[in-house]
């Protein structure tokens, strides 16, 4: 039994990148907990058939590419429109872009596309909402950013980039917009395995949740796009009414340690001698040499990430 079944009642949202991964996930839980919803995305055909799988006149579809004003602009009018005012502003739609994690071999033009997707988008769609939440004087305006926002080295060169300026964002609208009424706040997943991760990583869905599991701090929890939407309940809803400004991380506790020293170094030591076990996670576009030839190598053949364990001993 669900303790605030209507924490969202008479809210209107609109949800972008909300035919997939996350953003469907969200949109399901605004329509359970009383929320109209219009989704805005790409996908057409995706979003129509979650439309009418919610089986709900409160749920509506728009096409709406976030890099374009117009559609945009479009999306926030129809909100209005059909539903007569915009209360939450979910900017949640992104993309990983390549795994550009060599600034050598980055390619531009996939920098600029990522930034225009994942930060330009996300400016457009509070500039937007902003349009009709500043005569309204109130509104929520919400971010996906990511756990790349806080934890280096471990996402693309544009990915991370582009969640760092949706936080800063974030920050400059909650200090601009709160005179009139309206929170800014940011989410930042953790890993979980949508599309996005699955076909970033080309991995299967619980080869990805195995990873992710593997690696995790909090454990027996497998993470779920459900567990970014409730974040997003919470944001959206009268029940964070004083929560401005932050960047809500919904990772675990992953991002609270640098797991590397523990994950590489596990010693076991015995009365003469030391084994260190060495893990580590490397992103690959193509198998390298030392991967294919280590004995003890777990191998995943696609591009993605590979885990690379090695045995040393140390000692007499
Ligand atoms: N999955 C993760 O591990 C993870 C972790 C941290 C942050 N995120 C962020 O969460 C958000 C949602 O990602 P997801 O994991 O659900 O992936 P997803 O691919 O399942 O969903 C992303 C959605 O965004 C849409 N989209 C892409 N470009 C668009 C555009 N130009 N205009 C409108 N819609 C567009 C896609 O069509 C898709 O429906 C993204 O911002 C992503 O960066 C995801």
């Amino acid at each position: 039994m669900d303790a605030l079944p209507n924490r969202l009642e008479g809210k209107v949202a609109i949800v972008t990148g909300g035919a997939s991964g996350i953003g469907e996930s969200t949109v399901r839980l605004f329509v359970k907990y009383g929320a109209k919803v219009v989704i805005a995305d790409i996908q057409d055909d995706l979003g129509v058939t979650l439309c009418n799988d919610l089986v709900s006149e409160n749920v509506f579809y728009v096409h709406c590419d976030v890099t374009q004003e117009s559609d945009v602009k479009n999306a926030v009018d129809t909100a209005v429109s059909m539903f007569g005012k915009l209360d939450i502003m979910f900017n949640n739609a992104g993309i990983p872009g390549n795994l550009d994690f060599k600034i050598l071999e980055s390619d531009n033009e996939n920098f600029k596309r990522v930034f225009d997707v994942n930060t330009f988008g996300s400016f457009l769609g509070a500039k937007h909402a902003a349009r009709v939440m500043i005569p309204a004087k109130r509104g929520v305006i919400l971010f996906t950013s990511s756990v790349a926002s806080v934890v280096s080295g471990e996402s693309p060169h544009s990915y991370t980039v582009s969640k760092h300026a949706v936080v800063g964002l974030m920050k400059n609208l909650c200090v601009e917009l709160g005179q009139y009424g309206i929170r800014v706040n940011c989410i930042s997943p953790g890993s979980v395995s949508t599309p996005l991760l699955t076909n970033a990583m080309g991995l299967e869905k619980a080869a990805v949740d195995g990873i992710l599991c593997a690696s995790a701090v909090l454990n027996e929890v497998v993470p779920t796009a459900e567990d970014i939407g409730e974040a997003a309940v919470y944001l959206g809803s009268d029940a964070s009414k004083f929560v401005s400004g932050i960047n809500l991380v919904v990772d675990g506790g992953y991002s609270t340690t640098n797991p590397t020293y523990s994950s590489i170094w596990q010693w076991t030591v015995t009365s003469d001698r030391a084994v260190c076990h060495s893990i580590q996670r490397i992103w690959v576009r193509s198998l390298p040499e030392e991967i294919t030839t280590a004995s003890s190598a777990t191998k995943f053949p696609k591009k993605g990430v590979s885990l690379l364990l090695t045995r040393i001993e140390l000692g007499t």
